[in-house]
């Protein structure tokens, strides 16, 4: 490791104990500790995840810093300090309610802060640095790898806000992929510690969206996996404060879908089943999804579904199965 990176790895812890005390301890952090236990989030929480407050002070994270005999420049390649035209340092965070995003190792190295109101960005992430990548890092991994080895399943959520609200409602097994995309390096290192991934994002419409792309790329790298559906429009942690940790654990994680049945609803809502063009279509669509299990009994069962459910022989969709497996490359 470069002694640069030594040096911003450093300043993130410092950071994380400073925004944590001054969410505390501050006078303006007050207002910042009452929005997150309006929130719902519990004392115990905020100091589980060092959640965070930076004053909105133009010099006194520059401040502390410089004492502490960091490099400006080296702080503003970390993503910690802006610079402006004029050579003057501010904190980039500042005024933001702050959520400190640790490595697997569970060492702070990016921060992503929250507006408390209604100014964009909602959250403003860390760049990307030697440090933090990320489409590497999955949020929360360290924290929950004991229970995610325990369960042997992993729940994956796009919200920061998600995953904590979860673990408080006694799910201890998320990690979030920060947005919506999740890259083939995260599932393969999902893939290696659970044996099924339950993908749980927002129940709007990208959410949905969202789910499938990410439940597809878990499938494809050979993870058994569910989609988990939030109704209403809800994301997790709105259902959790509307309804309660029990009701989440037993109406949403519980009553996850399987991969196919969820391929099946979602496929259908684009297609009117009544008109003969799209209900073909449809068909070659799901076989498409068929061909891809893996497990033959899988493939037979669906057959068998669809079969029935299209009054069609099992015989011609067995054939259509063949074809495409045999196109595959
Ligand atoms: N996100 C981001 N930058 C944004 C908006 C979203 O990085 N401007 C990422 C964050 O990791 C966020 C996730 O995408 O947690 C999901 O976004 P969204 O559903 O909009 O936010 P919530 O997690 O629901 O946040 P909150 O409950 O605080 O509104
Ligand atoms: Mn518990
Ligand atoms: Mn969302
Ligand atoms: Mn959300
Ligand atoms: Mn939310």
């Amino acid at each position: 490791q470069s002694p640069e990176s030594q040096s911003i790895l450093e300043a993130h812890q410092w950071l994380a104990k400073l925004y944590h005390h001054l969410l505390r301890n501050s006078k303006e952090g007050k207002a910042a500790y009452q929005y997150l236990i309006d929130r719902g989030f519990t004392e115990e929480t905020i100091k589980k995840y060092q959640i965070g407050f930076s004053p909105n002070s133009k010099d006194f994270v520059v401040t502390f810093l410089e004492k502490k005999g960091f490099h400006p420049q080296t702080m503003v390649k970390a993503g910690l300090l802006s610079a402006n035209d004029h050579g003057e340092y501010t904190d980039r965070f500042r005024g933001r309610v702050i959520f400190p995003l640790r490595n697997h190792l569970g060492k702070t190295v990016a921060f992503a802060g929250r507006a408390m109101g209604e100014q964009e960005p909602k959250y403003l992430n860390s760049p990307e640095t030697e440090l933090f990548h990320k489409n590497r890092i999955l949020y929360n991994f360290d924290l929950a790898r004991a229970s995610i080895r325990k369960q042997k399943t992993v729940v994956l959520f796009e919200g920061y806000v998600d995953v904590i609200s979860a673990d408080q409602a006694g799910v201890h097994n998320g990690v979030g992929t920060m947005g919506t995309s999740i890259s083939t390096n995260q599932a393969n290192l999902l893939k290696r510690y659970a044996d099924k991934v339950i993908v749980c994002y927002d129940g709007d419409r990208p959410g949905v969206e969202a789910a499938s792309k990410a439940a597809k790329l878990l499938k494809s790298v050979g993870c058994e996996t569910f989609i988990a559906r939030v109704p209403d429009g809800l994301d997790p942690d709105d259902f959790i404060q509307k309804h309660g940790g029990d009701r989440f654990q037993r109406e949403v994680i519980e009553t996850s879908d399987t991969y196919m049945s969820f391929m099946m609803s979602y496929l259908k809502r684009d297609y009117n089943l009544q008109i003969e063009g799209d209900r073909i279509t449809y068909i070659e669509k799901i076989l498409q999804e068929v061909a891809m299990l893996d497990r033959a009994v899988e493939r037979e069962h669906y057959l068998n579904e669809i079969a029935s459910e299209f009054e069609m022989s099992i015989d011609t969709l067995k054939e259509e199965i063949q074809r495409i497996r045999g196109q595959k490359p």
